[in-house]
């Protein structure tokens, strides 16, 4: 009998109760600008801020309305400024070359290795041409930042890094997000958090942090902050930072606040179903697992693997096939952009000369999302069935070939 998967590959979780029970309240007494409280209230934005910096060991932290939003903040923070070049990451999504073209500033693209991480030589030999790097830990793949720290450093880079898939992941014990000078989060809905929209900045550099709450469009309310700098931040900042509004509300601070005490239970779930994920996929012929770092604390919200040098009408034969079975698979090789899975050389406000070895990677990497409401034997059954699909293609290819 020929399985079929019928689960949803874009349903998470419901909101914890706990989060509902504090958004109803919210909603009773109609106090949902962060900045609107009664006498002693603490706003559940600012104690969401909070307790973020606390999980992350961050000093400062702002909420904010998307991790689009918290890039492009920090790159203005950080004095980005309209026409400057900024370092990324040639296989990213698109919010991350958009935060660079939203302060007017222009992507210098940093190609990908197999283990789907930013090309470290690739950016050794590009580290002169900017002096902000905004690299993206895509799809929760974390590159050596030992080396990659070294190097920003050693050239006076500063780095932001886009941790929308590493929140609660770390590498060498050093949460994401916590190596360069600002770390940004998202809390949209496939993300680790889920509040429909939202995000997190985070850095210890108390001008930064002060910069970023002026540009979120505090109205000078910043010391209602409790994960704000001091007072003294402000002083230098406070006249010459524009008000960029893109705060968070009390609404989604509280649907949030349980998630994030949670994370790291969650975290460990996403684990369990991506180690079923691999383990199933393990030794496929034709088939590339991308094998994690011991250094890498990952959380497996999404899955992997390379279909290397195959022919483009048989992956997208593996694709159709995995389709009609209930397995959703989205591909990077595609030259039109298709849901989630754009280019560098989609992105065509940006100057992007070819890049040919990230080109083949590209052309060959598999995504697919793993959504908390998988069990462990629905990620049994998936790998299972691209295993089957994968194996036939490839067979009828190495047939074929003889
Ligand atoms: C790699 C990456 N970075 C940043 C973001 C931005 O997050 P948001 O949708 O909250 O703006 C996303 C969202 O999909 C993403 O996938």
């Amino acid at each position: 009998m020929t399985e079929v998967f019928k689960g949803s590959f874009t349903q998470q979780e419901p909101i914890p109760r706990a989060g509902i029970t504090a958004a109803m309240a919210v909603l009773q007494h109609g106090r949902l600008h962060r900045y609107n409280t009664v006498a002693d209230e603490i706003s559940e934005t600012a104690l969401l801020e909070q307790e973020f910096a606390a999980t992350v060991g961050a000093k400062y932290c702002l909420a904010v309305a998307s991790g689009g939003y918290a890039m492009a903040t920090a790159l203005r923070a950080v004095g980005v400024k309209p026409g400057d070049p900024v370092l990324s990451n040639a296989f990213t999504l698109a919010p991350v070359p958009g935060a660079i073209a939203a302060v007017g500033a222009r992507p210098i693209f940093v190609g990908v290795t197999q283990s789907l991480t930013i090309d470290l030589d690739d950016l050794e030999a590009k580290i002169g041409q900017a002096s902000v790097l905004l690299l993206s830990h895509m799809r929760g793949h974390i590159c050596d930042m030992d080396r990659l720290m070294a190097i920003c450093d050693g050239a006076g880079v500063t780095v932001i890094e886009d941790c929308a898939h590493t929140m609660g992941a770390a590498w060498n014990g050093v949460p994401s997000g916590r190596s360069g000078a600002v770390g940004c989060y998202s809390c949209q809905t496939y993300k680790h958090v889920n509040s429909g929209e939202g995000g997190f900045l985070v850095t210890d550099d108390p001008e930064i942090a002060a910069r970023s709450i002026m540009l979120s469009g505090s109205y000078m309310m910043f010391e209602r902050h409790l994960a704000g700098p001091p007072k003294e931040a402000f002083d230098k900042i406070r006249y010459e930072t524009p008000n960029i509004s893109g705060r968070m509300d009390n609404l989604r601070a509280a649907i949030l606040r349980p998630q994030v005490a949670d994370l790291a239970t969650q975290c460990a779930r996403w684990n369990e179903r991506y180690g079923a994920l691999e383990q199933g996929l393990r030794d496929t012929p034709g088939l590339t697992v991308i094998e994690r770092p011991e250094q890498e604390t990952i959380v497996g919200s999404s899955i992997q693997f390379l279909l290397l040098d195959w022919d483009a009408g048989d992956l997208r034969d593996v694709l159709a096939r995995c389709a009609a079975r209930g397995v959703e698979l989205k591909w990077f090789g595609n030259a039109e952009p298709v849901g989630f899975t754009s280019r560098y050389d989609s992105w065509r406000y940006a100057d992007a000369p070819a890049m040919p070895a990230t080109d083949r990677l590209l052309a060959g990497i598999v995504d697919m999302r793993v959504p908390l409401t998988f069990s462990l034997e629905d990620c049994a059954l998936i790998s299972r069935i691209i295993r089957s699909e994968v194996s036939a293609v490839y067979q009828r290819q190495v047939r074929a070939a003889q």
